[in-house]
């Protein structure tokens, strides 16, 4: 039996950026520039800052916004004496349908461990909501030739512990650290290879359906003018976008370079 295509996700990762006021603005004029042919085969998701969640959140449902509301980091309890944390609960209450985890910004600014993005991960799909599950090696590790054994590495702790059907329903985020927000974005050729790579990680450690059903984003430097090479590789099933998101204009174009068989 064939298996459905993948449908491509392109997410906005707006990072440290946009109060809640300018994500009003932006999430606005997303929703007048997104026509309902770019995204009748792609998704859209946008993962603003935590105080922006609830402004998001009331436009994308008072006007039914073809968006999907996006956070970039949670903790893994549901409540507690967690300072600073916001649980998966809040958000799965406020209507998130992503939450990113691992982010390398999360796992090499603020020290994420691989243990703590596998109970993120498991945290998020607790509340049916999807995981957006970021790995990457860092530019000495390629530079070693441990691309593959990082990758290995941070695939094996986060999806040994779940069953193969929600390793199917997540989105697993290739992005290289020495990639992120410098300009120099993978080749598409190097971007293809690592995210069969992932693929075939998948395959190994989950089954077979859980490795054709997965959706492996790229993840570094997208812009609107490499998005369609990126997406025109076989295992690129879509983009998490940092900077090239913050702008609407932008960010809608990406979502229109993502088209499958453009
Ligand atoms: P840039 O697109 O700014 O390189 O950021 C990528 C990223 O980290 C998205 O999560």
């Amino acid at each position: 039996m064939a298996t459905a295509p993948r449908r491509p996700l392109v997410s906005g990762n707006w990072k440290m950026h946009h109060d809640h006021i300018e994500a009003l603005h932006t999430v606005r004029d997303l929703g007048l520039r997104l026509k309902p042919e770019d995204v009748a085969r792609v998704d859209v998701s946008v993962h603003p800052p935590f105080t922006d969640l609830r402004t998001v959140q009331t436009l994308v449902e008072a006007d039914n916004l073809p968006i999907g509301l996006g956070a970039q980091h949670c903790n893994d309890h549901d409540r507690g004496a967690y300072t600073g944390e916001v649980s998966p609960q809040m958000l799965a209450r406020l209507g998130t349908r992503y939450v990113i985890a691992g982010h390398s910004e999360r796992r090499h600014v603020f020290g994420m461990s691989d243990e703590a993005v596998a109970a993120t991960v498991q945290a998020v799909l607790r509340h049916e909501m999807t995981p957006i599950l970021c790995v990457g090696e860092t530019g000495e590790e390629r530079a070693a030739g441990q691309t593959e054994e990082r990758l290995t590495l941070q695939l094996t702790a986060a999806l040994t512990a779940l069953d193969p059907g929600a390793v199917a329903s997540l989105v697993i985020a290739y992005e290289p650290v020495w990639a992120i927000g410098t300009g120099t974005p993978a080749t598409a050729v190097d971007a293809e290879d690592a995210c069969l790579f992932v693929r075939q990680t998948v395959e190994r450690l989950c089954g077979a359906e859980a490795a054709e059903r997965v959706r492996v984003q790229y993840g570094g430097s997208v812009n609107a003018e490499n998005a369609a090479d990126f997406m025109a590789e076989p295992d690129v099933d879509g983009l998490l976008v940092g900077g090239a998101s913050l702008d609407a204009a932008t960010f809608v174009e990406i979502v229109r370079a993502s088209q499958p068989g453009r």
